[in-house]
């Protein structure tokens, strides 16, 4: 129950009303006691940096950050975490004594997403679909987690070559290949594949990024970061062609965990998370609270 020690949080987003982000803190609450509330906050186009003012105003304890603020957030921070420079979007703000520091936690809560369902990164040639703010986060995991080979297939390739870019910067030795989502001959057999475009998510629903039956048969992981609907077409492919598949919403429960350990100092245990992810799994897909 709310009272005057409960701590606040929160998600600035626009739009923000289709959030699950407070369901999965506030399981977060309940398994662990913790006393805090999490409130998804409207900001208006051109209110970003009032937001930020108005957390320090009200003393929010922290707030995670989504589209479309991710990158120019960063503008408003005393301090951007050296990885969420690198990515180059920030997902959650932290209290460090008086100043707001920026994070990206998308990347570690991938990580631990993929450690817990068995998708492997070290020493895999990894493939990554789109070149947007998901897929920078990804990149920036598999590198971390030495991965064999990145190879980034983008509608726009520019966009794949930016972020191969960024990643030769601080991993000079990493193999990195680019191509359009036509160039399948990029794509080795026994890859982990990351679908990271909006195709396939409302009004899309119908759509795969890759259609290519050649591409399905030679993949033996798929992530694909959608998690309304439960599986995506291109996640249906995959499952059809025998690949391991993991959807988007173990990730958005581990990004969620990660911020509640940096804002709070507590950890969850595995066993805790994977209780709790199941119980999300539930409430989201059989209860369906999705809107
Ligand atoms: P996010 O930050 O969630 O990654 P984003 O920055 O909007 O989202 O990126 C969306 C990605 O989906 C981009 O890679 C985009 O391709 P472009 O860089 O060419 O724009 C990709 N995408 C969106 N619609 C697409 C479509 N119809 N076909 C193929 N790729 C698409």
């Amino acid at each position: 129950m709310i009272n005057g020690k409960t701590k606040v949080f929160g998600l600035i987003a626009n739009p923000v009303e289709h959030t699950i982000s407070p369901v999965i803190h506030q399981m977060i609450y309940d398994e662990t006691g913790y006393n805090g509330t999490y409130n998804p906050y409207f900001v208006p186009k051109g209110h970003l940096e009032e937001a930020i003012k108005a957390m320090k105003a009200l003393s929010i304890e922290g707030l995670n950050v989504s589209v479309p603020y991710k990158v120019d957030v960063m503008d408003y921070l005393d301090h951007v975490d050296i990885t969420a420079k690198v990515i180059g979007a920030c997902n959650t703000i932290v209290w460090d004594k008086e100043r707001l520091i920026g994070y990206n936690t998308d990347w570690i809560g991938l990580k631990a997403a993929c450690d817990l369902e068995g998708i492997p990164i070290s020493d895999q040639d990894i493939v990554i679909l789109g070149s947007g703010g998901s897929a920078r986060a990804v990149a920036y995991m598999c590198q971390h987690e030495k991965a064999s080979t990145i190879t980034i297939l983008n509608r726009t390739v520019s966009k794949a070559e930016e972020i191969a870019s960024l990643i030769h910067d601080i991993h000079p030795n990493m193999m990195i290949y680019t191509g359009s989502l036509n160039d399948l001959h990029l794509v080795n057999k026994g890859a982990v594949v990351f679908q990271t475009t909006s195709v396939g998510m409302h009004p899309h629903l119908d759509q795969s990024p890759i259609d290519n039956d050649l591409f399905f048969d030679k993949v033996d992981f798929i992530v694909d970061i959608i998690y309304n609907p439960k599986e995506t077409v291109f996640i249906k492919k995959g499952i059809r062609h025998g690949a391991k598949t993991m959807n988007g919403l173990s990730m958005l429960f581990f990004q969620a965990v990660k911020a509640f350990e940096l804002w709070t100092h507590m950890e969850l245990s595995n066993e805790q998370s994977s209780r709790l992810l199941m119980e999300l799994e539930n409430l989201v897909y059989k209860e369906k609270r999705l809107s």
